[in-house]
């Protein structure tokens, strides 16, 4: 039998992208959200933090607003969440935030100079609880080896989650990474302080227990 010409299919840690659009959102992506999307050209001169899956952007525009001093690359493959973001953004007057929509892996792999990340940010990322489905969670080896090329001397990467079993396998996975280090180097930034996100609301009112990891590449 011959191979086939075409690479494996992915495994997608996402289940939808798009959704149905209000006329607001659909306003906000054509005119709004150009104005913010991260392109291979993208110049930016402050430590640069990727946040993975930033959901309707309200946490990570808090974030840009509270830290000026860094710059903000959201990824994430909901239009109408990027939509929001890009409204958030223009509402608070916000420059320090750029929006890769789609996946994270194709702009790590395509979009992103290597050695680019101050630091990394994946809060509450889709849990996929049923066991058959554990595939598909995002953080995983492989994804933590691509992490790892795009990470500086001294990033950080901080994950969040209500989920203890998936908290659980990414512990051994980062306890397993004799690159990575569970204290802060020496004058290696700290992770960046988080609002309560929507998701993580959701699992308090579930009566979850959240755990933040925080890890570092040495300098
Ligand atoms: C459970 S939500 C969490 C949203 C937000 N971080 C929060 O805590 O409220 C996970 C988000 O990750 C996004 N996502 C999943 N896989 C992704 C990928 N490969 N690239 C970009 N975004 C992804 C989903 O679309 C979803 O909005």
């Amino acid at each position: 039998m011959s191979k086939s010409i075409y690479p494996p299919r992915r495994i997608k840690s996402f289940a939808r992208c798009a959704g149905r659009m209000t006329p607001a959102q659909r306003l906000a992506v054509e005119s709004v959200l150009p104005q913010y999307v991260w392109s291979k050209d993208t110049v930016v001169d402050k430590p640069l933090i990727l946040d993975i899956g930033f959901g309707m952007g309200h946490s990570l525009a808090w974030q840009a607003e509270r830290y000026p001093q860094f710059h903000f690359l959201g990824a994430e493959v909901f239009l109408p969440g990027a939509a929001r973001l890009a409204t958030l953004l223009q509402e608070k007057q916000l420059s320090n935030v750029h929006i890769a929509y789609g996946d994270v892996v194709l702009l790590l792999q395509e979009q992103l100079a290597l050695h680019r990340l101050a630091g990394v940010q994946l809060f509450f990322p889709d849990p996929w609880p049923k066991k058959r489905h554990h595939k598909r969670r995002l953080l995983q080896r492989e994804f933590l080896d691509l992490l790892l090329t795009h990470m500086q001397p001294g990033a950080f990467l901080h994950f969040a989650s209500d989920w203890a079993d998936y908290c659980l396998s990414v512990r051994e996975l980062l306890t397993s990474c004799p690159k990575l280090s569970f204290e802060k180097p020496l004058s290696a930034i700290e992770a960046i302080a988080r609002p309560q996100t929507r998701y993580e609301n959701r699992g308090v009112v579930q009566g979850h227990e959240i755990e933040d990891i925080v890890v570092w590449l040495p300098q």
